[in-house]
């Protein structure tokens, strides 16, 4: 079979795109594109009202597609497939299966089962309690093969309950992986040349936190997986302030091949409003934290996720969030418009900010954001770096081959360089020269390793 993934959403969203892929490639199904796919599967994100609709109108695309032959059909997984769940069966009568990121685990066999013919429908839509591991196909989790990146689950679902976000209904409780089942995974990616792996979960620093948990934590984990001999860089996301420990502070300051970035979603910069978001924290906490991190590592690259528009945020809370994005200096920032999701508290919450007044919030902090962003740039040119080659930049000029890699932080740096093939996941020493809007440009100052 030739099976085409759509895939929405977060990291954990494209980490399990990428283990689907694989798992279906075992038995011996082939990726295809769209034009030629006859199964097509889309891997869905419900965190606000747009990228959902997105998935309906991708229905809507797809439909076309499968006039080509009757017996092609699609299947919904991720947070819309859960939110939704057989929902789907009635709306698009070609969606033949629908699973949650609990289900992912059985989505493989499910898919096999219908293309035989031996099932119509499927919903894998049930939570589990504890995390399930998954089988794993040969190639394990290396998101492109050559880039020698991977990611490396921790931990699925979230209980937080932030009044408006809906993840804890679509990925369910928090359910932490076994340690020795994480750092075992980690050892043989490394083993099979990966150099750099993020660990992922919701809110990796309640690690160990739940049911699941074996007494080990975080910061634990992090030690033990920075450990691994031949592993270059290690990060982590996506981080909850107010579970942060002053272990993991510490750790940026012990562990040399701990990247110094981190991205702590501050959400917003007034007290009132974290605490209508439910976040547990106020803002001379999370002003701890950022001090604690920079004794630990004085270059730490902090980025963030903030959301305009809360219901009840008035102008001068939205002024708080400008002051503290400024005072703070974020290198990078998601900012998004407060949204609606079915079944938050939030929903309930008023007054609804006009739309007019939140997508003018939206507009001013992200131009101050631009200029925060160029300056935290402009202040790295002149200074040395290594750059982990990910592949050919974009754009192409000039006599060579321009290269796009990342600093230790995350940055985007692009280097030309002679080589017009074979660097792809070489470190390459690099000296910056220029800064531009959201990246870098560097020369090479050394060999590649
Ligand atoms: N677990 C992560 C966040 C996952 S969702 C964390 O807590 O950091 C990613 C981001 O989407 C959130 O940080 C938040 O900024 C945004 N988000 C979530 N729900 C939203 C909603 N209803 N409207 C707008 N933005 C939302
Ligand atoms: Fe959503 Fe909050 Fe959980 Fe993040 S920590 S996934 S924002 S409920
Ligand atoms: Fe979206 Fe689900 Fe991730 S809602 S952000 S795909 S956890």
């Amino acid at each position: 079979m030739k099976f085409h993934i759509i895939t929405f959403g977060c990291q954990m969203n494209v980490h399990d795109s990428d283990w689907l892929t694989r798992a279906l490639e075992s038995r011996g199904w082939e990726v295809a594109d769209e034009n030629s796919a006859q199964v097509y599967i889309l891997n869905t994100c419900s965190v606000r009202d747009k990228p959902e609709q997105k998935v309906y109108s991708e229905l809507g695309r797809v439909a076309a597609h499968l006039k080509r032959d009757e017996n092609m059909f699609a299947a919904v997984g991720g947070c819309v497939g859960q939110q939704i769940g057989k929902g789907f069966f009635e709306r698009f009568p070609f969606v033949k299966l629908v699973f949650g990121s609990d289900g992912i685990a059985n989505a493989p066999n499910a898919l096999e089962r219908i293309a035989e013919g031996a099932d119509d429908r499927v919903a894998l839509l049930d939570f589990v309690s504890i995390y399930e591991e998954r089988e794993n196909p040969e190639e394990r989790t290396v998101t492109m093969p050559e880039s020698r990146q991977a990611f490396v689950n921790i931990m699925q679902g979230c209980d937080n309950f932030c009044s408006y976000c809906i993840v804890p209904y679509t990925r369910g409780r928090q359910k932490s992986r076994h340690p020795e089942a994480v750092v075992e995974e980690c050892r043989a990616l490394v083993k099979s040349g990966v150099r750099e792996i993020t660990l992922l979960g919701q809110n990796v620093n309640s690690f160990g936190k739940d049911k699941g948990g074996v007494g080990v934590s975080f910061a634990d984990l992090l030690h033990s997986v920075a450990g691994i001999e031949g592993l270059d860089r290690l990060r982590f996301t996506t981080s909850h302030p107010k579970d942060i420990a002053p272990e993991v502070k510490a750790a940026f300051g012990e562990l040399e091949n701990l990247c110094p970035s981190l991205h702590l979603p501050m959400q917003a910069g007034s007290d009132l409003v974290l605490k209508a978001m439910r976040r547990k924290y106020t803002i001379e906490h999370y002003l701890s934290i950022v001090d604690d991190l920079k004794k630990a590592r004085p270059d730490i690259s902090l980025t963030t996720d903030l959301i305009v528009g809360f219901p009840g945020e008035t102008e001068e809370d939205f002024a708080q969030t400008l002051e503290m994005v400024e005072r703070i200096g974020f290198e990078s920032s998601f900012s998004f418009k407060y949204s609606d999701r079915p079944g938050v508290a939030a929903v309930n919450m008023e007054p609804k900010v006009e739309a007019k007044d939140a997508k003018e919030r939206l507009m001013r902090l992200q131009t101050l954001q631009n200029n925060i962003t160029k300056k935290c740039l402009e202040n790295l040119e002149g200074r040395e770096t290594v750059a982990f080659i990910e592949g050919k930049s974009r754009q192409q000029r000039g006599d060579y081959t321009w290269w796009k890699g990342r600093d230790p932080a995350g940055r985007i740096i692009n280097v030309e360089m002679e080589e017009s093939d074979g660097l792809v996941g070489l470190m390459v020493p690099v000296r910056i020269t220029e800064a531009k809007n959201h990246s870098l440009l560097g020369k090479r100052i050394g060999k590649p390793w």
